[in-house]
């Protein structure tokens, strides 16, 4: 084999008169009768090697070698092309590869797919050919833009004096949010490690251990249900800084996403591709700031779109109380919550089967109904501005009043949905913001609409079990650490089952517990959660006190965390960090909306790697050797 001198994707003009010698993959042959043409395709690109009968009539007749897929190289002289051959297509567009010699590297069987960059077909034929996948352009620059991303963030850590810490891949169970993956043991039948949903807990022992300045690019491993922006193993940039305020971490962090856009941006490998993020321009700094109640007022979601800001939704709990339309009132007085969307503009945007349709989907979503309202200039019947569905039960005045407080103009459609669960009615006008921000042209992947969002709940309250979960894990620390310490107190001299009920009992409101705020920060992109992270208790009592109100007793919080409340023991100093994931990140930047999309080797839908087939089965008598016994039926 001849050594390479160049890649095929980077010989231009400048070329011209030089003898080179490529590799690659034959993308495309064609036969012209005496003339023979092959896109080459390597890494870089691809590059048209051109083989004439007048030239060497031999190695014309030796093209029949080479075939689709097969690796060649190829040497031979770099020449302008002829005008007409001309093509601004290819970066390689304007020369061509006059071909003297040529040698069939390895030959290749027909792949099940297409090397094609808009290729279409099942995903999981690509999954499966996952190799030949990634030959095509697309997945290549992907590729690269992943390492593009992390190489910024690794630079703009390292520059920041953190220090690259790998924790373990075998790690213990710990409450996450997730399921965990188990690896059982050999060397201790009967125990199992699991594996890390994130590196939290090491991380914050690096900085009892005095490192400082931690970071790490993660895997982290969940047993989720699957979505589109969910893998079961996925990639966090994932750091943990001592002595910080929530504002260094913030404004820190800033700067990791800031390097990552530009490294996309200036990535001359990159410059083909029509990703949003190409498109995008600079971030401005800093980033906006908003608060989590805002958020649930404004958007009913703590990850807002603010693509669509101005799109905000209504609470008309106050208007309801009142109203004389039963099902509101009802919903008011229960306690419940009702809201509404103004679509601008859009009162005939839907027809009546639309509207049905739409109210299907909140139904869905466990809704009793979704009401639609008009507002016209031009009222039928009762002499309110407000036509359609359920006008005709709401008097002219509460019209007016509901119309005041939607500040809606003629030609308004208006959505309402009201239920006792707030959660219901939030994903219902949630779901319903971002069709109609779709619908006016409010959702353009190409510019992104980034804002923190902070003061979280410290607790979330699960009605079914009675419990209190930490909104973001247990380890972040409260805003309040003083009360919540008072309420553990309450809570540990209870009799009752729960920390809800004991506290309930010694007087404390359930408002108070929900009202409890934590030092938790998401970064939110375009209604995409890419970060979060929290400034974490560092004393002992104050990490009891949280575990003492999830119903972590001080046996259990012994038994599962021994090791971080010992270490907290030992001077552990103030700390808080972030993580964010790469792949949604990602995703983002480049506008697709499958996360399997920016990782080389994803699982599908179902769990699998479909291309090396697994989980798989193993052998009897390495189940024996870790004396595990399957239940009868999962026997192989
Ligand atoms: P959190 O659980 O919020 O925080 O995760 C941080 C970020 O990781 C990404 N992410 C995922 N990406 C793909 N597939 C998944 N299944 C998945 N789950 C999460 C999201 C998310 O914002 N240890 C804390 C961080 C900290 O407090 O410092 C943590 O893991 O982009």
């Amino acid at each position: 084999m001849k050594t390479r001198t160049h890649r095929c994707g980077e010989l231009r003009k400048a070329h011209i008169g030089q003898a080179v010698t490529v590799c690659g993959w034959v993308d495309v042959k064609r036969d012209r009768g005496g003339v023979v043409f092959i896109l080459l395709r390597d890494v870089s690109g691809k590059v048209q090697l051109t083989f004439t009968e007048q030239h060497n009539k031999a190695l014309v007749d030796q093209t029949r070698e080479a075939r689709h897929e097969y690796v060649i190289s190829a040497t031979g002289k770099v020449t302008e092309r002829d005008a007409e051959n001309r093509t601004d297509k290819l970066a390689t567009g304007e020369v061509e590869i006059m071909v003297e010699s040529f040698e069939v590297l390895n030959t290749a069987v027909t792949p099940a797919i297409e090397v094609r960059d808009d290729l279409k077909c099942d995903p999981e034929l690509r999954l499966k050919n996952r190799f030949i996948d990634l030959r095509r352009r697309p997945m290549q620059a992907m590729l690269q833009a992943r390492a593009a991303l992390v190489a910024a963030a690794r630079k703009t850590l390292e520059a920041e004096g953190f220090l690259d810490i790998e924790t373990p891949i075998l790690y213990k169970r710990t409450p996450e949010g997730a399921r965990d993956f188990i690896v059982p043991s050999r060397a201790h039948q009967g125990q199992f490690y699991a594996l890390p949903q994130s590196p939290q807990l090491f991380k914050q022992l690096c900085m009892i251990s005095g490192l400082d300045r931690y970071y790490q690019i993660a895997r982290c491993f969940r047993d989720e249900d699957k979505r589109a922006d969910r893998q079961p193993e996925f990639t966090q940039i994932d750091l943990e800084m001592s002595f910080p305020t929530r504002d260094d971490v913030m404004e820190l962090f800033e700067k990791v996403v800031v390097a990552v856009v530009d490294a996309l941006q200036s990535d001359a490998r990159l410059r083909d591709m029509d990703w949003p993020v190409l498109k995008a321009g600079k971030l401005s700094l800093p980033f906006e700031r908003m608060d989590y109640e805002t958020a649930m007022r404004d958007y009913s979601i703590d990850r807002p779109d603010l693509r669509s800001r101005d799109l905000r939704l209504t609470d008309l709990t106050g208007w309801a109380r009142t109203c004389s339309f039963n099902a509101f009132k009802g919903t008011a007085e229960n306690g419940g919550l009702v809201k509404g969307l103004r679509c601008p503009g859009m009162a005939e945007a839907f027809s009546t089967g639309q509207l049905k349709n739409l109210e299907r989907d909140a139904k869905g979503m466990g809704a009793t109904g979704l009401a639609n309202l008009k507002v016209t200039s031009n009222p039928a019947g009762n002499g309110g501005a407000l036509g359609g569905g359920i006008a005709k039960f709401i008097p002219e005045a509460e019209q007016k009043a509901m119309i005041a407080a939607f500040n809606a103009q003629p030609g308004d459609l208006l959505l309402i949905c009201a239920h006792e669960k707030h959660k219901i009615v939030h994903a219902v006008m949630h779901n319903m913001r971002v069709l109609i921000a779709e619908k006016l042209g409010l959702s353009d992947p190409a510019k992104f609409a980034i804002t923190w969002v902070v003061d979280f709940p410290l607790f979330e309250y699960r009605e079914e079990d009675e419990k209190l979960f930490a909104s973001h894990h247990p380890f972040t620390l409260p805003q309040k650490a003083a009360r919540v310490h008072e309420l553990a107190e309450i809570s540990r001299k209870g009799r009752e089952p729960h920390p809800v009920a004991r506290m309930l009992h010694g007087g404390v409101k359930l408002e108070e517990i929900l009202a409890l705020r934590n030092n938790q920060y998401d970064l939110v992109c375009n209604g995409v959660e890419i970060a979060g992270g929290s400034i974490r208790m560092h004393r002992t009592d104050w990490q009891a006190d949280v575990f003492e109100l999830i119903g972590i007793s001080k046996e259990e919080a012994n038994k599962k965390f021994g090791f971080l409340m010992s270490a907290l023991d030992h001077g552990a100093p103030p700390h808080g960090g972030i993580a964010s994931g790469v792949d949604r990140l990602l995703m983002l930047l480049l506008g697709l909306d499958n996360i399997a999309d920016v990782i080389a080797f994803p699982k599908s839908a179902t769990g699998r790697d479909l291309m090396i087939d697994t989980p798989n089965e193993v052998e009897p008598a390495l189940l024996k050797e870790l004396a595990i016994e399957l239940a009868a039926g999962k026997r192989s």
